[in-house]
């Protein structure tokens, strides 16, 4: 048989849809960028968006976070935040998609979304879960505009190639539920009834006031090093994350508090509830103040800081529930 010159066979292979392991190698983690996202910028788009973006379009008026270090659109490659403003008067019309979505209310109250036939009411710092597949419509009924962070699963979702999305027929869907059902068939329940759909997670309402009484109870017992002290939103029924895809946590920084610096292969990104401080990311420091919002890519170095003498609160979503059952997740911790 006749030799072939490696080219001659690379061009073979190719037209025939194959190739050689000698022209490729596989691609390893190529480490991401930060970032952070100023609240100045993201108000000021915010209220404009108000008065440019009508009623009929009051699901669409919300603003997406895109790090300028990825090749999609998105937050980070896992996870995406947006921020929604709904008017007084205004009703978001009901749907439902497989992505998983979060509503962290940031401003305002008063205003309800009605998940899976039930009203959950939302105030300042309250969490409400809107899990895979369950309708969801908004409502504004106060005097003023509202403003929430969306977190949703999003990019790993469409990675997946798996998005659904479906409009409802009518705008509003029938509220078929006692408001605060949820809290008491799940949130007091020792042996809750479970079903398929309950390990996606379960329409629910984690209060503020509730979450903030927790945190400080805790605060005089030693935190985290890594993380001060921090709550997880477990889903109530399981007992675990939130969600299969994302896990929501609030921690509370003491004044002047510096955690331990570690990384892990979970990305999350933090919302600034309160006060303000900086968290040092490989070799830069991200600064940030109420209101801004920053992504932490997996496996980078970092710890936090509180800069004031005031506690400083973070909100923040992250990944680690698809790496833990993918058994992908790691963590160091730093000297
Ligand atoms: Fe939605
Ligand atoms: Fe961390």
């Amino acid at each position: 048989m006749k030799h072939l010159k490696l080219e001659e066979l690379d061009s073979q292979l190719e037209r025939n849809q194959l190739s050689g392991f000698w022209r490729t190698r596989v691609p390893l983690h190529a480490s991401e960028a930060p970032y952070l996202w100023k609240w100045e910028p993201l108000l000021d788009g915010l209220l404009k968006a108000s008065e440019t973006i009508g009623i009929e379009q009051a699901e669409r008026r919300a603003i997406r976070l895109v790090s300028p270090h990825l090749p999609i659109k998105t937050t980070s490659h896992t996870l995406q935040v947006t921020f929604s403003i709904v008017n007084p008067g205004e009703v978001a019309k009901a749907h439902r998609h497989n992505m998983a979505a979060i509503r962290f209310v940031v401003q305002g109250k008063g205003a309800y979304t009605v998940v899976s036939g039930e009203k959950f009411f939302m105030e300042e710092g309250d969490l409400i879960l809107t899990p895979n597949w369950t309708w969801h419509d908004h409502h504004n009924e106060s005097e003023d505009p509202i403003i929430w962070l969306d977190g949703l699963d999003g990019p790993l979702i469409q990675s997946l190639n798996i998005l659904f999305f479906e409009d409802a027929e009518i705008p509003e869907q029938p509220v078929t539920r006692q408001t605060g059902e949820s809290l008491s068939r799940l949130g007091f329940a020792r042996t809750p009834k479970r079903d398929e759909t309950h390990l996606r997670g379960v329409p629910f309402r984690y209060s503020w006031k509730d979450i903030y009484q927790a945190l400080k109870a805790m605060k005089e017992a030693d935190g985290d090093p890594f993380d001060g002290t921090l709550l997880r939103y477990i889903n109530p029924t399981t007992g675990g994350s939130t969600y299969p895809t994302m896990s929501c946590e609030v921690q509370l920084f003491k004044a002047r508090e510096a955690t331990k610096a570690h990384r892990h292969t979970s990305t999350a990104i933090y919302h600034v509830f309160r006060g303000r401080g900086r968290t040092k990311v490989g070799e830069g420091y991200l600064e940030w103040k109420k209101g801004d919002t920053f992504v932490v890519p997996l496996w980078q170095w970092h710890c936090h800081e509180n800069l004031s003498n005031e506690e400083a609160v973070l909100f923040s979503i992250n990944d680690r529930p698809v790496m833990e059952s993918l058994q992908l997740y790691r963590e160091e911790a730093g000297n």
